[in-house]
């Protein structure tokens, strides 16, 4: 039997951060063979109006993966929109998804309040989703935590279009990196448009100055702490070994403790484990022509699959 394909996208929309890194990237570096990871720039468009800009981040999010491990023998990597099919994709699954599927998106009412335009192409966000997964026969989707609706109504959109049809689309499956989204400095949900992210690839006197801003409680250094609702601590379990965090634990219970020892610790752990990825980091912006053949690549690869699946569509619905 064929193994299973992961598939998943990340909008280019700013530095990627450590809720990205825990939440998503860590599962799509664990499940490479077979796998399609692509750039979201179609969605970016969502919320960049800076071509310049648009152009840096998608450069910026190819580098990222590679630097962390990604290998494109493995994994195929691309761009979205150099697989224009899933834009028509969108359109044959619009035509099978009721309004109101799309009116209950979180997502959309939430960037809205956020105050993000409120496009046509920001509501039917989703359904360009549903393509992106729909077009390459994914078996399994890993997201974070924010992302749930999202896969529960492309399986929506598929099946709607398939009782039609007949059976085009094969429905996909979720998996969550972590249970319940990566803190940010603050203790809200970390996230780009919050302002309160680590990115991956801080380094040195500034990654320690981020670190140091994490929130935490007044509790003086002497007493007890919590763990359990401590941001420094959880960031730190995403790092350490079993050993080490429950050596956490007691150094919080102990007393004698400060938050600052804990946000040291945090940070050696940090710079330890992207050490490598600084060093492939490092070479590959040496290579600037390699990134691009890497995409050109890659993006042959999935428009091949895409092409395939579109025209099982189209041949469905009575096109061409
Ligand atoms: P952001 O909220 O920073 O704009 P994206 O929406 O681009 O992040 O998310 C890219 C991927 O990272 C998605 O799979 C998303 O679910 C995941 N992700 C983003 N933030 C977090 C977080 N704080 N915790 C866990 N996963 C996250
Ligand atoms: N909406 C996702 C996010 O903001 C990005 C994305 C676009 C995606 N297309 C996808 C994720 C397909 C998984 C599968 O994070």
């Amino acid at each position: 039997m064929a193994s299973k394909r992961y598939l998943s996208g990340i909008q280019p929309s700013g530095l990627l951060h450590l809720g990205n890194y825990f939440g998503a990237i860590r599962n799509h570096l664990k499940h490479q063979d077979n796998a399609f990871y692509f750039i979201a720039d179609y969605h970016a468009l969502t919320s960049t109006r800076e071509p310049e800009v648009l152009k840096a981040n998608v450069r910026d999010v190819a580098l990222t993966y590679l630097s962390l491990g990604l290998d494109p023998e493995r994994a195929v990597l691309f761009r979205q929109s150099d697989v224009p099919e899933v834009t028509e994709l969108t359109w044959l699954l619009m035509t099978t998804t009721g309004m109101g599927l799309l009116e209950r998106a979180h997502s959309y009412k939430d960037k809205v309040a956020k105050g993000i335009s409120p496009t046509m192409a920001l509501f039917t966000y989703p359904v360009l989703m549903a393509a992106d997964i729909l077009a390459y026969d994914s078996d399994v989707v890993p997201v974070g935590k924010d992302q749930v609706q999202h896969l529960e109504m492309t399986r929506d959109m598929a099946s709607s279009f398939n009782a039609v049809y007949g059976e085009v689309f094969k429905l996909p499956e979720f998996i969550l990196g972590t249970p319940e989204p990566v803190p940010g400095l603050d203790g809200d949900k970390m996230s780009k448009s919050y302002g309160n992210t680590i990115p991956i690839f801080e380094k040195g006197k500034a990654l320690k100055k981020l670190i140091m801003s994490v929130k935490t409680d007044s509790t003086p250094l002497e007493e007890p702490k919590n763990h359990e609702t401590c941001n420094v601590f959880q960031l730190y379990s995403l790092f350490a070994s079993p050993a080490e965090i429950e050596q956490m634990k007691a150094n919080y219970a102990g007393g004698n403790y400060g938050y600052g020892h804990a946000k040291l610790a945090l940070f050696e752990q940090m710079k330890a484990h992207f050490a490598p990825a600084h060093e492939r980091r490092a070479e590959l912006e040496r290579r600037p022509e390699l990134l691009d053949e890497i995409l050109e690549a890659g993006a042959a690869k999935a428009r091949a699959k895409a092409r395939e699946v579109l025209g099982r569509a189209r041949a469905a619905c009575g096109l061409g």
